[in-house]
């Protein structure tokens, strides 16, 4: 019995024991079942002891005190300077995407089933040959170092601790060695190509010697953006923006590690615009590991990678930073999956705040699910305390829903969990 379980059975205890409202006899028999029951009985059973402690404001104090991810996100905004939480909230234009992205989960109902034994859960899920202990894994976010001192090392300490994989940006604030020391196993690197060749094919040969399986190439950020929350944010930023970023992009990825040794100096954009197909299968031929795509949103072009030796696709609208579409990402999910049909997984990322989401992703065929801001709400706000409780809130209320859909492992989450309304 760990320690977390005998203090969770003591309370139980003294709770019921101390209860005038039992008989004697009732308290006994609640007794016995804690002291028989695994942690997961108990923790269903006996919700009101997991409560969150009093809070005595509106914000959270402590990690300990959410109740759920949007907990940190107000913590967070009071962390960070303007500009900075306004890029880290930003969508485009009137960010209705970034809104859809959320609001699409409400026309997916879950499918409960009753009388399966359930008290045992597997959320183990096998990618590209690697066991992962959650489908929950941590999207590229860039610039971590500007919402928390410690950036991607604190979230890799977060994700050795709870057991989840990350992917880390090209233009993270840490190095890929330095996040794959931290987490104690390979991280996936997200591939920003830049549209000089010499600076791709060094990055993707850095990212692969220190370990990683898979890179992942983004390619939905073809040309600008109008991120209008972000501008509007800095405007009650009264720092001088150009204090720390100079402008130009040579400026710009000397702050960043994975940059750190390559000549940058013909690069024009990090994005590779002007990239095609052809650009996939030039990069194809020097992935030694595994290429994943993210940014696809229709079957046609989950189609076209299929054919140019993609091994897996990330279903993405940059979490509504891209393109101002209104589609949605779980709403784009079925065509993509029905047009992959099984060949390779297709993972995605784009709103999941809950773990109800995350069980309507697999539902409808998504292998597994990244999540961006809510991490970064709770690296800001609490540092690496705060992302842990990110990843437990999610991870225990997906289990807690994968219960009530009778699914006791990943497989068994079907089309039949989910009712499209
Ligand atoms: C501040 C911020 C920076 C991001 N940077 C990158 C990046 O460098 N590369 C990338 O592929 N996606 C990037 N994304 C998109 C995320 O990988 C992911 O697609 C998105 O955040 C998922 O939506 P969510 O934030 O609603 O979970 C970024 C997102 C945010 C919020």
């Amino acid at each position: 019995m760990d320690e977390q379980t005998s203090i969770h059975r003591r309370k139980l205890l003294e709770f019921f024991s101390a209860s005038p409202l039992l008989a004697p006899s009732a308290a006994r028999a609640l007794a016995g079942i804690a002291a028989f029951g695994t942690t997961e009985a108990v923790a269903q059973s006996y919700d009101v002891l997991r409560a969150a402690p009093v809070m005595n404001g509106d914000l959270i104090a402590s990690p300990a005190q959410a109740l759920n991810v949007f907990d940190f996100e107000p913590v967070a905004k009071k962390e960070l300077p303007p500009a900075h939480y306004g890029y880290l909230a930003s969508g485009v234009d009137a960010d209705k995407t970034l809104k859809a992205n959320r609001d699409d989960f409400d026309k997916i109902h879950v499918r409960a089933r009753r009388l399966i034994d359930v008290r045992k859960i597997d959320t183990t899920v096998k990618i590209f040959g690697e066991t992962w202990a959650s489908p929950i894994a941590l999207a590229p976010v860039s610039s971590v170092g500007a919402f928390h001192p410690e950036a991607e090392a604190a979230a890799a300490r977060a994700c050795k601790v709870k057991g989840h994989q990350m992917i880390l940006s090209t233009v993270g604030s840490t190095s890929i060695e330095d996040v794959i020391k931290e987490r104690g196993a390979p991280v996936w690197y997200m591939l920003y190509p830049t549209d000089d060749w010499a600076v791709t094919e060094k990055l993707v040969k850095r990212a692969e010697a220190a370990g990683a399986p898979a890179i992942v190439l983004t390619v939905d950020r073809q040309g600008g953006r109008n991120t209008e929350t972000l501008f509007r944010e800095r405007r009650s930023d009264t720092r001088t923006c150009t204090d720390c970023h100079t402008p130009g992009f040579k400026n710009e990825v000397s702050r960043k590690p994975m940059f750190d040794d390559i000549d940058v100096s013909k690069v024009t954009n990090l994005y590779g615009t002007g990239m095609t197909w052809d650009y996939v299968k030039r990069l194809r031929g020097i992935v030694k590991g595994k290429l994943v795509l993210k940014g696809i949103m229709t079957q046609e072009d989950a189609k076209i990678a299929l054919t140019h030796g993609v091994d897996a696709l990330i279903v993405s609208n940059h979490g509504g930073r891209a393109e101002e579409s209104l589609q949605s990402t779980i709403g784009a999910l079925p065509e993509v999956v029905g047009a992959v049909n099984g060949k390779i997984p297709v993972l995605i990322d784009g709103g999941f705040r809950r773990g109800t989401d995350v069980l309507k992703a697999l539902a409808l065929g998504a292998t597994a699910v990244c999540v961006g801001r809510p991490y970064v709400w709770g690296l800001a706000a609490f540092g690496q305390p705060g992302v842990e409780m990110v990843l437990t809130l999610m991870q225990r209320e997906f289990e807690t829903i994968m219960r009530q859909v009778g699914a006791t492992k990943l497989s068994e989450i079907t089309s039949k969990s989910v009712r499209i309304v």
